[in-house]
């Protein structure tokens, strides 16, 4: 008889600060011994969470805390198509505001696909090809978007969708307007996303989630069925993943 697969129990801690010194330390401590290399996310919900790895590993050793800058090898999830990664919303120029300046890592060794690239289908299967080579995703950093996005895999996104370049929902782009001073029609209308396929295959999955708005969407994700139309849904499925949430959304 097959059984029924365990509910997924998040844990749950007080509040976001909380939430980002749980996986500052998570994320600190598979750094200190790299498997595989990091797979990060952008977003509201992470930018504490780089605080706080910024500030432990400023507390290191010296002597780890180099090492630990000299082994940093990292994937971002996604880019936006067609801007600069010199402007402010990039998520070239985010990662390089709350990770690669308050880490003091070589600028190298935090990539991300290249939103300015003439071909971004080619960019696409370019940048999964480097992952690949470099041995696949060990941890998997993950947001959840308000519509069950992951990365930027949209709904409808299924199980085995690869690295693409995608187009943004108007949902997608209202949620992120905010960094374009509000206006939604100035946030780009595709992204290069690694795919379901690409997360799914990292050896663990770590979902982050903050705030009551999203608080309905987690549980749907966790609990339904998993189907296209819920990206995030299919994280059900990973063998190792483990869910960090503050009080507001559970709920
Ligand atoms: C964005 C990103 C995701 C991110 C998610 C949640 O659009 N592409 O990688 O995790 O949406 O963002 P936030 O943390 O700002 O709510």
């Amino acid at each position: 008889m097959r059984r029924s697969p365990a509910p997924i129990r998040p844990v749950a801690l007080v509040d976001a600060a909380a939430v980002a010194e749980r996986v500052a330390s998570l994320l600190l401590a598979d750094r200190l011994r790299p498997e595989r290399p990091l797979g990060l996310a952008t977003g509201r919900t992470m930018a504490p969470v780089y605080a706080a790895l910024a500030r432990r590993i400023g507390a290191l050793d010296p002597v780890l805390a180099a090492r630990l800058r000299d082994t940093w090898c990292s994937f971002n999830l996604d880019e936006y198509v067609g801007l600069e990664p010199q402007h402010p919303a990039s998520f070239a120029a985010t990662m390089a505001r709350q990770v690669v300046e308050p880490l003091g890592l070589a600028p190298d060794r935090v990539r991300l696909p290249d939103g300015l690239a003439p071909d971004p289908a080619d960019e696409a299967r370019r940048y999964a090809d480097t992952v690949h080579r470099a041995g696949g995703i060990g941890l998997q950093l993950l947001g959840l978007g308000l519509n069950g996005h992951v990365g930027f895999n949209e709904p409808p996104s299924d199980a085995a969708v690869p690295c693409r370049c995608v187009a943004l929902s108007a949902r997608t782009r209202a949620q992120n307007a905010v960094d374009f001073h509000g206006d939604s029609s100035a946030v780009p209308r595709h992204a290069i996303t690694l795919g379901m396929a690409d997360i799914l295959s990292a050896r663990r999955v770590l979902l982050v989630v903050t705030g009551a708005e999203k608080a309905s969407i987690l549980r749907r994700a966790l609990r339904e069925p998993p189907t296209p139309e819920l990206p995030a849904s299919w994280l059900q499925r990973h063998p190792a993943l483990t869910v960090i949430v503050d009080a507001a959304a559970m709920g």
